[in-house]
């Protein structure tokens, strides 16, 4: 057995030198559809998104200027409409498929995807960056994808070239965060506060003033765009989520 802890040094990669080749390409969409998937129904399709004018849509939508320039974009679709069109079900009989269960699936479907591809490009040299800010404005996506009833657009990936090595963001303590049999004791994060708040002060990008309860706190205070009509949106697509 070889230990293979390439998977600690991930860091977000927000500026990119040029797109993965096509090869590269093909390889990581190998991988997402490599990944394990939940009942083995296969609910994920990559959309790669190479068009400039759509990719400046998305980058406005996400407020996220770098999806405008160099690397490739893919976003990640939870997708029940193959597997209802396959068997010809109706309504009634995709139940299993627009409910819960299988709103649940596609979601871990489409985002284990997405970290296999991001993990797989990594170890190849490649970086990338996650976007969930794609669910700023989901009628929006559906429409410049072309999204089928019973798809949705989970998360997009940006992935590239690094033209960038930033430093790593210290996670929380170990203790705080993996509990045996039982959830974690209560963990004083005074000292993460201190060691976030190093990082943010002298990092090399956007440094401030800022420790882990700040930006937690700042999190209630951010713009959820249209992220509060998911319910709805996700009806408009055909699913039926009840409480
Ligand atoms: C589900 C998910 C969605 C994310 N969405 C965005 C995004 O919309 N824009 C962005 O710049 N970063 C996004 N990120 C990246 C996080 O900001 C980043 O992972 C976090 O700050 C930790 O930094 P690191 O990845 O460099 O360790 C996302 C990450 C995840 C896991």
């Amino acid at each position: 057995m070889t230990n293979d802890h390439s998977g600690l040094h991930h860091r977000s990669i927000r500026k990119f030198s040029a797109a993965p080749s096509l090869a590269q390409q093909r390889a990581l969409e190998d991988v997402a559809q490599a990944t394990a998937s939940s009942n083995f129904l296969q609910q994920v399709t990559l959309i790669k998104v190479t068009d400039p004018q759509k990719r400046q849509q998305i980058a406005d939508l996400t407020n996220c200027p770098f999806v405008a320039g160099d690397g490739l974009l893919y976003v990640f679709v939870l997708d029940q409409h193959r597997n209802i069109e396959t068997a010809h079900l109706t309504e009634d009989q995709a139940a299993h498929f627009t409910g819960w269960a299988g709103f649940f699936g596609g979601v871990a479907d489409a985002e284990l995807a997405a970290q296999n591809v991001l993990a797989e490009a990594e170890r190849s040299g490649l970086g990338g960056c996650f976007l969930g800010s794609v669910l700023n404005d989901p009628r929006q996506m559906i429409a410049l994808l072309a999204l089928p009833r019973f798809t949705f657009p989970v998360l997009g990936l940006m992935v590239g070239v690094p033209a960038e090595a930033p430093q790593q963001k210290p996670r929380l303590p170990h203790s705080a965060v993996v509990g045996e049999n039982t959830y974690p004791a209560a963990q004083d994060l005074k000292d993460y506060d201190t060691t976030l708040n190093n990082y943010y002060r002298t990092r090399a990008w956007n440094a401030r003033e800022e420790t882990f309860t700040d930006s937690l706190l700042a999190y209630t205070k951010t713009d959820l765009h249209h992220r509060l009509e998911i319910g709805q949106i996700l009806r408009e697509q055909g699913f039926h989520l009840p409480q």
